[in-house]
Parts: C-alpha cells; sequence; structure tokens
C-alpha cells in the first residue's frame, strides 16, 4: 500500500521532514489515569497521510499499535445519527462546544445535555443510545463499522479496556448523572462497558489515516471501495470534529490547522481535509488538554505547507459549487 517508487512522492518526502523535524520534542506527559495506557513507550512517533483516492504515504512507529480512546467518538456519533436521526439524537446531546476538558461533570443549562458527542458526557450517551438499539450485539456492530472504516479488522485490547473499567469512576460518576436527568436509559453499566470497549479498539496510525479519508471521501473507504456511513452523517460528524474535536484547544486548533479533527488520549490524533485526505499521527506525550503534542504541531505544518486550512488562499473550496457558478 505504501509509495515505494524509486523517485519519492512530495508527500512521502514532507511526512518525513515533518518526522525529523518534530521527533526531539519531548515534553507532555503520556497518560496515567488509566493505567494500562501509561506503558506506551513516550518515544514511538508515526504519521500517514491517507488520499481520498486511496494512496498512502507514512513514517516512522506507523504501524504501531495503541487504543483509539476519543477517537471513537465521532465513528459512533455517525452510527447513532444513522439509527436514530437528528432530531432524536439531539434530544440527548447538544452541538455546542464546551469550552472545557474532555472529562468535565457538567451539562447544558436548560436541557441537561452533555454540551456535545466529543466530551466524555456525550460520548457515554451516545453509547447507550447504541446499546439501547443493538443491545448484546452492539460492540460486535460497532467492530465491524470501525473495521469497514479502517478496511482491516479491530479488536479491543483486553488490558486497556479492564484497566478502564476499573478505574473509569468518574465515567461512572458522568453516567449517574445522565440517568438522573434521563438523558440515558437504566442500564448504565453495560452502556458504560460498550463505552470503555470502544476508547480500547486497537488501531494504528494508518488505520486512522484511512478512517480520516474515509471521512474526507463522503464516507466511502478509498482503499477498499467500501460505502461506510451515509453522506449526511459525514457532514455532521465533519462538523463536530471541527468545532468541538480538540476539546478546550479546538479554537486555536480551527485557527491554526482549520480542519475537522479528533484526539485520543493514548496519542492519536486524526484529521480530515474534505475531498482530499486523512492524516493521522501517533505520539502519546499529551499536553495539559490531553491532545498529542507532536501530533498538533505536525499537523500545524502539514496545514501550512500544503495549504489546507478551510480559509488558506490555496484552498479553492467546493469543487461542486464551482461547476454550478461558472
Ligand atoms: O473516557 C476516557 O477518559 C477515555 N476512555 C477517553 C478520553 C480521551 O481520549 C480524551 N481525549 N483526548
Amino acid at each position: 500500500m505504501t509509495e515505494t517508487n524509486s523517485e519519492k512522492h512530495r508527500l512521502q518526502e514532507l511526512v518525513e521532514e515533518l518526522h525529523q523535524r518534530h521527533a526531539s520534542r519531548n515534553d507532555g506527559e503520556v497518560a496515567t489515569y488509566i493505567p494500562e495506557l501509561g506503558k506506551a513507550n513516550p518515544e514511538d512517533f508515526g504519521i500517514c497521510v491517507a488520499t481520498s483516492g486511496g494512496r498512502i504515504f507514512e513514517t516512522g512507529n506507523s504501524d504501531r499499535t495503541f487504543t483509539i480512546q476519543s477517537i471513537s467518538k465521532p465513528f459512533t456519533y455517525g452510527m447513532a445519527l444513522e439509527v436514530y436521526g437528528q432530531n432524536k439524537v439531539s434530544q440527548h446531546v447538544g452541538v455546542e462546544p464546551s469550552g472545557d476538558a474532555f472529562n468535565s461533570i457538567e451539562l447544558e443549562n436548560g436541557t441537561n445535555r452533555p454540551f456535545n458527542p466529543m466530551v466524555n458526557a456525550g460520548a457515554i450517551t451516545i453509547s447507550a443510545l447504541l446499546y439501547e438499539h443493538y443491545g448484546d450485539e452492539a460492540l460486535e456492530i460497532m467492530l465491524a463499522r470501525f473495521s469497514a472504516t479502517a478496511g482491516r479488522t479491530l479488536v479491543v485490547d483486553e488490558a486497556v479496556y479492564s484497566s478502564e473499567s476499573r478505574t473509569g469512576h468518574r465515567n461512572r460518576a458522568i453516567a449517574h448523572l445522565l440517568l438522573n436527568f434521563g438523558m440515558v436509559h437504566e442500564k448504565v453499566e453495560p452502556a458504560l462497558d460498550l463505552y470503555f470497549k470502544q476508547c480500547s479498539i486497537l488501531v494504528n496510525c494508518r488505520d486512522l489515516a484511512i478512517m480520516g479519508a474515509t471521512l474526507s471521501n463522503l464516507g466511502k473507504n478509498p482503499v477498499t471501495d467500501e460505502e461506510v456511513y451515509d453522506i449526511d452523517s459525514v457532514k455532521s460528524m465533519l462538523s463536530i470534529m471541527l468545532t468541538c474535536g480538540m476539546y478546550d484547544y479546538s479554537g486555536q486548533w480551527a485557527y491554526r490547522v482549520g480542519v475537522p479533527a479528533k484526539s485520543g488520549v493514548a496519542g492519536g490524533v486524526v484529521a480530515v481535509v474534505n475531498r482530499q485526505m486523512g492524516m493521522a499521527t501517533y505520539s502519546p506525550r499529551l499536553d495539559k488538554r490531553g491532545n498529542s503534542c507532536r501530533g498538533i504541531d505536525v499537523c500545524v505544518d502539514l496545514a501550512d505547507e500544503l495549504g489546507l486550512h478551510a480559509f488558506d488562499c490555496m484552498n479553492i473550496g467546493s469543487s461542486y459549487l464551482k461547476a454550478i457558478l461558472d
């Protein structure tokens, strides 16, 4: 899959350059609040770009597996939208950035909904909706959907799952608060279990880049050609990733990188350039907000070097609109 032509493609050169440029950055901390995550090698560093046409450019530890964590959230949100429709989902979860940390214990004033599906409260509510619909088959169905999005069979890391399940008291508190306000049904424990398992799905950088490329390609995996998400869900998923995907860094991210993205506490970041590419990084040292330090740097540079920001003068915008205006 990787480009191996004797003359290196400019994108392959670029990912290698960026890897070299940022490999020496060693601030930030590996997450330890889920004890098993603390075993990650802080030096691991991978970058992968997958285009909407299915070409792959990768470097470093792009094969190293790690748990998807919060990067699962936009994908389960898309699944819930397809099962329940936007109206029903929006009765349970809002679409406003909270401006607060991913694990904050707060609900929207007046509605008692979680602010959005990217913070833990919103993602747990989405998992509860999926559990309500699919029951005990929910995990299997989720794994099948995530695998189709990545183009490879994905599995749960049992050690990370049980580590989070044993120590996830804050998420349990959030789930019971949601139950108190009628935002989730009474089967809180199996819903939480589903949430912990979805966060523990193992991916590598290449999987994430292809998952991003699937969103960039209107929901169709560009490597396998499988239709995975419908186009309306993709639009909603990307909108939420743009406004809320990097938590209380989302404003700065939109300003500096300008494309939808999602981070996870195991150290992954995925970003999506509509109709063009998915890009992913893996480096487990995190900043105070739970975002990968090197991951942010690489995405900022990629956006600058390739003019990816939605409002960059290099970005010509919607080719569909251009065709009907011309
Ligand atoms: O719920 C948790 O705390 C984790 N399973 C996921 C958090 C996460 O990845 C936040 N992202 N930066």
